[in-house]
């Protein structure tokens, strides 16, 4: 099995997302400005993986600190955090990460930094790890609400390559599988960066898991003929009241389903939700490079200076969603009450950078 980010002794290892399907990549990075570029390049993308990526990139940028002096530390660290922070927007698993990261030297004042650089690397390696066992919960906790022989269709990709392993969205498709049940997954192709047609066809071919591929524009007529029994996707960032951002085109998705009467799912981890965000219109919303839609795999498909928009993802609102899927549980509307309460046992959430 592939492994999509990795902690090793030569620094950061990454698959290479940009290439995938044609090619299987690993590249290793040995310094956070090129953790940095990797997360803006896409070469790691989803929000659970752009997370762990990030705390690996404040870890590996705290090793390569010279200074001997904690103050000065701190101060480079933070030049370090913020960098990282500046990489992508929406998806606020990426902020969460560094946070997490930050809470490590401010809870831990007296010590040294060599101390520090240690607990840091363990700590990125933890919030590795976790999220592993997390996707895992979260199949778990999905598994139930897919029928058996039925068909479960996907936007983006939210699986493997999207987390530390396993998968949100597919994790749930991954998790009702393993209770014995016969699940047949649409992939939408997910224009303009193909994430559906390039990285979720690829890693549940890999699996073994029966996926067949349609264009973004098919999935209305598919629900209408009854092809489709329900909708699980990810999210990069939910607000309190559930709204929720994820890859552009779930909006419309989510309308679909609502229109046909099937259910529209949201599988995301804690470190997805953002309390702070009272509601969906206030998600700042990532704008790609133009070249993503005139282009593809390099060749132009569009007039020369046509005029472009690439919002790369879009929000859609709570009443839409038939219920999120966390590893704390599933919440239903009210979301603001739901939400909430899976924080009751936890430390608080993201404080943004
Ligand atoms: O631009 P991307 O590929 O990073 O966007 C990814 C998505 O929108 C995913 O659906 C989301 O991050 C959930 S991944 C478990």
């Amino acid at each position: 099995m592939f492994k999509t980010v990795e902690w090793t002794k030569a620094g950061v290892v990454m698959i290479d997302q940009r290439v995938l399907p044609d090619k299987e990549v690993y590249r290793t990075y040995k310094d956070y400005k090129a953790v940095a570029g990797a997360i803006k390049d896409m070469v790691v993308r989803g929000a659970p993986a752009i997370g762990v990526a990030a705390a690996f990139g404040v870890a590996i940028g705290a090793l390569k600190i010279k200074t001997k002096d904690a103050k000065a530390f701190r101060k480079e660290l933070g030049i370090i955090s913020s960098l990282l922070a500046s990489t992508r927007p929406t998806a606020v698993n990426l902020f969460w990460g560094i946070e997490r990261m930050r809470r490590v030297v401010d809870s831990n004042p007296g010590s040294t930094v060599a101390q520090l650089q240690k607990l840091l690397v363990d700590e990125a390696i933890l919030i590795h790890q976790e999220d592993i066992a997390i996707c895992r919960k979260i199949g778990s906790n999905g598994a139930g609400l897919l029928k058996d022989n039925s068909t479960a269709l996907t936007h983006c990709n939210a699986g493997a390559l999207a987390t530390a392993g396993y998968g949100t969205a597919l994790g749930v498709i991954r998790g009702a599988i393993e209770a014995g049940k016969k699940i047949q997954v649409f992939a939408d192709e997910t224009r303009p960066f193909l994430q559906g047609a390039r990285l979720t066809a690829w890693e549940l071919n890999k699996d073994g898991i029966d996926v067949t591929l349609i264009t973004d524009n098919m999935a209305g007529w598919m629900m209408k003929k009854g092809l489709i029994h329900s909708v699980v996707v990810g999210a990069d960032r939910i607000a309190a009241n559930g709204d929720t951002a994820n890859k552009i085109g779930t909006y419309s998705v989510a309308v679909l389903a609502r229109e046909n009467n099937i259910p529209f799912y949201v599988a995301a981890p804690l470190s997805t939700i953002d309390l702070k965000m009272k509601h969906g219109d206030l998600i700042p919303i990532e704008e790609r490079a133009s070249s993503e839609v005139t282009h593809i795999k390099g060749k132009r498909i569009a007039p020369e200076g046509i005029k472009v928009r690439n919002p790369a993802f879009d929000v859609t609102p709570a009443k839409f969603v038939t219920a999120i899927i966390t590893e704390k549980g599933v919440v239903r509307a009210p979301y603001l009450k739901g939400l909430k309460g899976l924080f009751a046992a936890q430390p608080s959430s993201c404080s943004c950078l």
